[in-house]
């Protein structure tokens, strides 16, 4: 009755004898598949719960490993049975969505903002108006003004349904993708929340976070952001939210808007909110007397450099419900409440000389050198001057007395001259004209500020920036080379490209030394012994491992970060078509732009690169996708080109990849050369016009997953 063949087993019976065997085969897939629901469930609450204790509570109950297996899980299971992902899955805070223009969304209630102060005087006159239109002595609540980016959240039955940035306080971004990737931000409320109310915030970047974002920016020759403020903002605007899941933003929610909430004080609202599922502020203060006030201003005014991020002074509240709405609001904000801003925290010291400081991408940095001086808590030697607009701008002068201000920014900035400091015949800062390090004469671009030195294949610190990102952790992971040694290896003309460590011959480096200085003017020895050179040509051999996305990242393509690396490798697959891909095609992968087709355009345009690739090709590096990430489940879709556009019941980049796995490939703008469309919820108005207009077939998820099925099955 059976045969088997290689893959399948055939049944040989009649037609009656197929019933029980249908109906076997029924009921253990039915079975299976509500088990596979069960267990999706069972694991988005318990990663809820997690998330909760470990983001908000900061109650660590299982480690970062048993948290990543059971996303692991959970991440798998959605993938192999998408009609059972859970509204809100935690699978959601990787991202994955992709916005090109943020949608305007009219705020419920209008976003004001606090009327402001720098004086204690104006705080009391605060607190004689309040007093004066109540009956009853008002309770005050202290609490952080935080400096980041006011967000206001939609709930709706418990998820998390819009997220909206303040804009002009009527209307602003609808930035829901982009917020749902921030792990202190609930998807799904826990017990007892109100059908449909909304909660307002404040999203911050840690001082630790930010730093990691701006060295990663520097390394990819981006312009760093000047301050965590920034830095948030620009996050909520990226157009992946793959990019933003990244980059640990926060938030602190404060307020609760919504018709019978249950609470009648701003603290009893606090309470609520952190039960439901919120991150609160953790520093509030009851506040009883202006004493109390003045007491909890001074305290943050000095306490606020010990915060793992920026506040910008304290706001004070009125803590009644009931005494909030007889006082009212202005136009602009309410007669509630107050905000004391702290004084940035300013000094004056002498300029000593400037840096010209010139980077892996050749841009030129000036950097002011200053007598050392204290400055909220750490020692300030150096601040960097940014470009030359900025000299030009305060006109700065040999030996000038500067003002250096450390306020949202935790690099200290230079905010102005004190001109009555300044000597008779000081002479004007002039920017160099020539790269201090090759004497290459500098170039500025029409677009850009600052100045840079072309000599990008012999100019000493390009060089070593190149070869330095190129054996960082995330590029080629070259860790047995770090710690000096290429700036030894450089010296000693072993090592110009990243080509060279591949030829490096142990005879040439054994016995190599050099005495060098770290920051804080400690020698150090780099040397090559024998075991030292052993462990450095091995993990340059075993380097030869790491996958195609990563040595795209490494080469160093300006403006070519991680993610993009990644994206421009699954879609291109190996180095070849990629360096022959015109600047539209590239446009097409999701993140590129303009700047960033020129750039790669430019990159492959230049027979050094070129020249560099190859040599890195025959040695073994790996220029093409590996197997398992370019293989094909079918070619069902093969030579179509399809357009994805809406919401789906996957993430977006899931639905893409799946494209691609059955032979289809992606593009974004609909044209004639477009085959069809899968449309989602939500599909972009504009799109389906054109789609129309052009006759483009318009499917839906569910006609895709038939189409892939019928010819897979
Ligand atoms: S209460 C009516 N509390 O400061 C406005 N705001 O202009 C009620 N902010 O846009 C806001 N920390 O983004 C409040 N603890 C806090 C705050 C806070 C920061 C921001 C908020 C607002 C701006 C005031």
């Amino acid at each position: 009755m059976k045969a088997f063949n290689n893959n399948y087993i055939i049944f040989f019976c009649s037609e009656k004898e197929w019933i029980p065997f249908f109906y076997l085969f029924f009921i253990t897939f039915a079975f299976h598949n509500n088990s596979m629901l069960t267990r999706i469930k069972e694991l988005t609450e318990l990663l809820h719960q997690h998330n909760y204790n470990y983001y908000v509570l900061d109650n660590h109950i299982i480690s970062d490993s048993e948290f990543d297996k059971l996303l692991e899980e959970l991440a798998y299971l959605e993938k192999e049975y998408p009609q059972y992902i859970q509204q809100g899955s935690p699978t959601q805070r990787v991202g994955g969505e992709v916005t090109k223009n943020f949608a305007t969304v009219q705020h419920i209630f209008p976003m004001l903002s606090l009327g402001n102060t720098y004086s204690f005087e104006e705080i009391e006159e605060f607190d004689r108006r309040v007093q004066n239109a109540m009956l009853q002595k008002p309770e005050y609540v202290c609490e952080l003004k935080y400096d980041g980016v006011a967000i206001s959240l939609i709930y709706e039955n418990g998820k998390l349904l819009r997220a909206v940035t303040r804009g002009d306080g009527i209307q602003g971004d609808d930035v829901t993708q982009n917020v749902k990737t921030i792990r202190t931000i609930p998807l799904k409320l826990f017990r007892d929340y109100p059908h449909f109310f909304e909660v307002r915030g404040e999203i911050l970047l840690p001082h630790k976070a930010f730093e990691k974002l701006n060295a990663e920016r520097e390394d990819i020759g981006e312009q760093p952001f000047a301050n965590p403020r920034n830095a948030a903002s620009g996050s909520l605007k990226l157009q992946n939210s793959t990019e933003v899941a990244n980059r640990s933003l926060d938030c602190r929610l404060y307020m609760a808007l919504g018709n019978k909430l249950p609470f009648i004080t701003h603290l009893e609202s606090f309470t609520k909110l952190k039960e439901w599922g919120f991150k609160t502020p953790e520093t509030v203060q009851k506040c009883n007397s202006i004493e109390e006030i003045r007491a909890f201003i001074n305290h943050w005014d000095m306490e606020r450099e010990k915060l793992p991020f920026d506040i910008d002074g304290v706001v004070i509240k009125v803590n009644d419900f009931a005494q909030q709405q007889q006082l009212g609001t202005t136009a602009k904000s309410p007669r509630w409440a107050i905000a004391y801003k702290f004084k940035a925290k300013q000094v004056l010291t002498p300029l000593l000389s400037i840096d010209f400081q010139v980077g892996r991408t050749g841009v030129v940095t000036p950097v002011a050198n200053l007598r050392p001086v204290l400055l909220a808590g750490t020692m300030v030697k150096r601040a960097s001057l940014h470009n030359n607009d900025i000299i030009q701008q305060f006109d700065i002068h040999e030996n000038d007395y500067l003002y250096v201000e450390k306020g949202g920014e935790i690099i200290p900035k230079i905010v102005g001259v004190e001109l009555s400091n300044r000597l008779p015949n000081a002479k004007k800062v002039a920017f160099v004209s020539q790269c201090p390090y090759c004497q290459t004469l500098l170039i500025k671009k029409e677009e850009e500020v600052g100045y840079y030195c072309p000599n990008e294949w012999n100019c000493p610190p390009q060089v070593k920036g190149k070869l330095e990102h190129f054996i960082s952790r995330k590029a080629m992971n070259i860790d047995s080379l770090g710690e000096g040694k290429i700036e030894l290896l450089y010296d000693k003309g072993l090592v110009k490209t990243s080509a060279d460590f591949y030829s490096l011959k142990p005879e040439n480096i054994l016995g190599l030394e050099k005495r060098t200085a770290d920051e804080a003017q400690n020698e150090r020895i780099v040397s090559f012994r024998e075991k030292t050179t052993e462990n450095m040509l091995a993990g340059i051999k075993q380097s030869k491992n790491v996958p195609f996305e990563r040595v795209l990242f490494a080469m160093g393509i300006r403006y070519v970060g991680e993610t993009t690396a990644k994206k421009l490798a699954r879609y291109f697959k190996n180095i070849d078509t990629l360096a022959n891909a015109t600047k539209n095609e590239l446009k097409e992968v999701d993140d590129v732009g303009e700047m960033v087709a020129e750039s790669i355009v430019q990159f492959f345009n230049t027979v050094e690169n070129l020249e560099n690739i190859v040599k890195l090709y025959k040695v073994g590096v790996k220029m093409e996708l590996d197997a398992e990430n370019q293989t094909l489940i079918s070619n069902v879709l093969e030579g179509k080109s399809v357009v994805v556009s809406g919401v789906f019941s996957i993430p977006r980049d899931v639905m893409k990849q799946k494209i691609e796995q059955h032979g289809g490939k992606n593009v974004s703008a609909i044209s004639r050369n477009i085959d069809f469309v899968i449309a989602g919820e939500n599909m972009g108005p504009e799109k389906r016009k054109k789609a129309e207009k052009l006759s483009i077939p318009i499917l839906s998820e569910t006609e895709l997953e038939k189409m892939i099925f019928s010819l897979n099955y």
